[in-house]
């Protein structure tokens, strides 16, 4: 696992025209709330839902939109609205989870996909455990989120395993990302741009992200 890591820090060097990170001081300071380690699981959970918000917001910046005539308690008037766009919002399991009520509140046309993949604690490898998306997964723009993208090996094969299915679009949403992983993301999936509320220093020796926030699916579900 040391080589593995060894490896990852070499290639860290460059991530990244396709990453965008979410400044905003409201975003910020929430995801200072869940890097505390006093902070409670329900807490943990609330804020994790509402940073999950804020991230459709910014993901879903270039929606296209037409106009629409209205009527104001005033005057007729043509409106802006969304331009019949089909998205899919798709979780990985399980931390991914924890952002799903923020953005389905948001968006709640959306249509939800799951990928199950846990990280072996001594490989640090992948492994599958449930998949499943929309039938009409070809006709949509797809968002997939996990709040950690460490050594990035969960998000790529996870978007191994969507753009098998042939969505129209990806774009990949994380709370907290390492270097390395973005670095190694972007070589894997150039295509795929990246949401994140914060590049951390690095991995730890065991995989984790530094500062990170610990164990995001244990701080969500209190598994710990
Ligand atoms: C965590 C996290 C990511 C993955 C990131 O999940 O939610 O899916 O680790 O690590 P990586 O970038 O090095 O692959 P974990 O495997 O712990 O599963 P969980 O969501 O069930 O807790
Ligand atoms: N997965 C997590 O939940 N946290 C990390 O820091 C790394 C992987």
């Amino acid at each position: 696992m040391m080589k593995f890591l060894l490896i990852l820090c070499v290639m860290s060097t460059a991530f990244c025209q396709n990453v965008t990170t979410l400044d905003h001081p409201l975003i910020q300071h929430k995801l200072t709330l869940m890097r505390k380690k006093s902070t409670s699981v329900c807490e943990f959970q609330k804020l994790i839902s509402e940073v999950g918000m804020a991230l459709c917001y910014e993901m879903t910046r270039d929606l296209p939109q037409t106009t629409t005539q209205i009527e104001t308690p005033l005057q007729v008037m043509r409106a802006p609205t969304i331009d019949g766009k089909k998205l899919c919002l798709i979780s990985i399991m399980r931390a991914g989870n924890g952002f799903l009520d923020g953005m389905r509140s948001f968006i709640p046309s959306a249509r939800v996909g799951f990928v199950g993949l846990q990280r072996d604690h001594d490989t640090l490898q992948p492994i599958k455990y449930y998949f499943k998306l929309p039938k009409d997964i070809e006709k949509r723009d797809v968002i997939v989120m996990d709040p950690m993208l460490a050594t990035a090996g969960t998000a790529i094969a996870a978007i191994d395993m969507i753009k098998e299915q042939g969505p129209r679009s990806i774009k990949f949403g994380a709370l907290v990302a390492a270097p390395e992983g973005l670095s190694r993301f972007a070589k894997a999936h150039p295509d795929v741009p990246v949401y994140v509320c914060a590049i951390d220093e690095r991995l730890n020796e065991i995989g984790y992200i530094l500062p990170g926030l610990g164990d995001a699916g244990d701080r969500i579900y209190g598994t710990k």
